[in-house]
């Protein structure tokens, strides 16, 4: 390679580096970079798919919340996969998210969202 395809290669990966974090904000909408999330171990999926998930999770959890506490219902048919979950906050998006601390909390952190719904609903155990 001679010296000006290098510095051609460096400029390319320098506006690479620069760009991509400025798309990728754009595209999630955040204000920095997005903190690292811990994803369960094992498990492809969510409920919804993912970013269903990532724009609408608190609008299903109210979803979930209202069909259980108020219509006395169990289960809820996933749209995209058509699997049967129970509709629990603790018993079921907790059993996969296990580590709220490096998943819920850090997102809500960074996105500066106030959740409580723990003095209520039990914490996962394991951190
Ligand atoms: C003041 C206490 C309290 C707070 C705070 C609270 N909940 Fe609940 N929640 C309850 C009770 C009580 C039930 C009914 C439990 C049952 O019927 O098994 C329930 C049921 C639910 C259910 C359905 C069943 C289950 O066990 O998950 C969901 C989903 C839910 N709440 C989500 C939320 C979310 C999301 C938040 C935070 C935005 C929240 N709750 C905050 C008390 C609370
Ligand atoms: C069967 C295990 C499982 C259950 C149950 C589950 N999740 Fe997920 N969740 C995942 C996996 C795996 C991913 C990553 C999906 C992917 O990469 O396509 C994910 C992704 C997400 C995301 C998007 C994360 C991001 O990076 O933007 C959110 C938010 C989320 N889940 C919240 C919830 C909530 C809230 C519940 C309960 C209503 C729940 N999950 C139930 C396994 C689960
Ligand atoms: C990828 C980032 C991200 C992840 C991961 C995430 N959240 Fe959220 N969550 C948000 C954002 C952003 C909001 C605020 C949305 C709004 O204000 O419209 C929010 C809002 C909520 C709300 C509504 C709070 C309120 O007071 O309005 C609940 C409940 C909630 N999230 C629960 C969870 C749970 C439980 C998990 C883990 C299983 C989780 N979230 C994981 C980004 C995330």
């Amino acid at each position: 390679m001679n010296d000006k395809s290098k510095s051609i290669v460096g400029l390319v990966i320098f506006l690479a580096l620069v760009i991509f974090p400025v798309l990728y904000n754009f595209a999630v909408g955040g204000a920095g970079p997005r903190p690292e999330l811990e994803l369960p171990e094992g498990e492809s999926r969510c409920v919804e798919d993912k970013d269903f998930m990532t724009a609408h999770h608190m609008d299903l959890l109210l979803e979930w919340r209202d069909a259980v506490v108020r219509q006395g219902k169990k289960n809820y048919t996933s749209q995209a996969f058509g699997e049967i979950y129970e509709m629990s906050l603790t018993g079921t998006c907790m059993n996969c998210h296990t580590k709220r601390e490096t998943f819920c909390t850090r997102c809500h952190d960074y996105a500066d969202v106030d959740n409580d719904c723990w003095g209520c609903h039990v914490e996962p155990e394991g951190q």
